[in-house]
């Protein structure tokens, strides 16, 4: 280029470095948060039991899927057409029944009455559970609304939060034994507290964590729903991303043959909170969920379309490092959610990974009898040796060593073994979570916490 003939355009004065105004602030919300950090580095060639991650990688056929993707492909932008329906003929498939949108392997005489079908519309497709609980909070939580959360709970919650200058209520869980407070959420839900001016309202968002990360709480998906009945002008977020490891989830009920879900005979809530008052809830119906008789509901969140539920192939397909998550609930929440994200945040080879993974359950099937095995083994263990620890659902628990938890964590670490440490964590300071892998992985583990602890066996 012949810079004599650029055209000289007015320079900004050039100021030095002490004199230059610093850089613009960010919104007030963001100038006072802190990034959301973990411990993310220098795992490669651990034994890592640190993040609950899947402990022995995704099946065969996801890394076949990968390698099988042409190199002309990279330069594309993604296409995620079929996704949502294969997703859909997985969650059907695992929670007993057929997606509408799938095909039919039954012929129609053989199909049995009406039962409640999900429709590609009402699954969401995220880079990662993650950024599907970042699009929500960015969808509904507006400044000054309020976040009902449990506490402890998973981390990522609060940051989302906050940088939408969202108020948080965080209910701890019932010691001993880490029990859901359930009529502390419920009474928060749909009480105002005492003192409380005319201009209170629900929370905007409940966010329950089920099983519980990290200390493994599990609630019956039955109460799930009797919570999002109690309060329909509230957006019940329920993540599932542990389900697998103990079947806790609300999708089999509201899938079940003949929509056996009904809020109004479960559990307690608010008897006069019913089912066609949430679907007509103006804030929350969506004009297919309206039109339908909450009899016999052909779409399963007719009677719940305040309730979103979040899956990933994280944790249990092994391909947490693509980043890859679901959320599903009715249609309209589901588009809101949506909204708020870019067009391909999902990229190419996450895509072939998980239509991979959710054709191979089998697999994940194999892994999670594994953990399920393995946890056995080393709860045993725990017993005999007298180690505090709480465990209960997902493939972690939680260990009190007897030496100050810091320095088992570090011994653990110059031993190549990660786990977490909960120090901070109201509940659970001195514990360290332990992620459940493969027996082979466990007696590792156990092994080498014998002689960290320093404990006599
Ligand atoms: C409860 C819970 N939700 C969501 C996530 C994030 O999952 P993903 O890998 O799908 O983003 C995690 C990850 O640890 C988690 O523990």
């Amino acid at each position: 280029m012949d810079r004599s003939a650029a055209p000289q355009a007015a320079s900004p004065a050039r100021r030095s470095p002490a004199t230059a105004p610093p850089p613009p602030p960010a919104r007030s919300e963001v100038e006072s948060l802190q990034a959301y950090s973990a411990p993310l580095e220098g795992r490669r060639g651990l034994l890592r039991l640190d993040f609950n991650e899947n402990t022995v990688g995704p099946s065969p056929k996801v890394v076949e899927a990968i390698r099988a993707i042409p190199a002309d492909e990279y330069a594309i932008y993604p296409e995620y057409d079929g996704l949502r329906e294969a997703v859909l003929a997985s969650l059907m498939a695992t929670s007993g029944t057929i997606a509408a949108d799938a095909p039919s392997t039954e012929p129609a005489a053989e199909q049995p009455g009406r039962r409640p079908s999900l429709r590609s519309e009402q699954v969401g497709l995220f880079n990662g559970v993650d950024a599907a609980i970042h699009a929500l909070f960015q969808a509904y939580g507006a400044p000054g609304d309020r976040l009902l959360t449990t506490s402890p709970t998973f981390g990522y919650y609060t940051p989302c939060a906050r940088m939408q200058g969202m108020a948080i209520e965080a209910i701890p869980y019932r010691m001993p034994g880490f029990g859901f407070p359930f009529e502390e959420i419920l009474a928060a839900l749909t009480t105002a507290p005492a003192g409380a001016d005319g201009s209170w309202r629900p929370p905007r968002l409940l966010l329950l964590c089920n099983p519980n990360n990290p200390t493994g709480t599990r609630l019956a998906p039955e109460a799930v729903l009797a919570l999002a009945a109690a309060a329909p002008h509230t957006l019940v977020v329920v993540d599932e991303l542990y389900e697998a490891f103990t079947g806790d989830s609300v999708l089999p009920l509201l899938l079940a043959p003949g929509g056996r879900h009904d809020p109004e005979g479960q559990k307690p809530g608010d008897a006069s909170v019913r089912a066609a008052d949430v679907a007509a809830s103006p804030e929350t119906a969506s004009p297919e969920t309206a039109a339908l008789p909450t009899a016999a509901p052909a779409d399963p969140f007719a009677s719940c379309p305040n309730l979103l539920v979040l899956r990933s192939l994280s944790k249990t397909a092994g391909i947490a490092g693509l980043r890859i998550g679901f959320a599903i609930g009715a249609a309209a929440v589901v588009d809101r959610v949506s909204r708020v994200t870019g067009p391909y945040d999902i990229n190419s080879f996450a895509v072939s990974a998980a239509f991979a993974a959710l054709a191979d359950q089998a697999y994940v099937d194999a892994f999670v009898a594994e953990v399920l095995a393995a946890r056995q083994w080393l709860v045993e263990r725990l017993v005999a040796a007298g180690v505090r620890h709480h465990v209960d659902g997902g493939n972690y628990l939680l260990i009190w060593p007897q030496r100050p938890a810091a320095a088992v964590d570090q011994a653990l670490r110059e031993a190549g073994i990660l786990v977490r440490s909960m120090a901070g964590k109201p509940l659970i300071d001195g514990s360290l979570r332990v992620s459940l892998g493969t027996l082979e992985q466990m007696g590792r583990f156990w092994d080498a916490f014998v002689v960290c602890d320093a404990r006599p066996v």
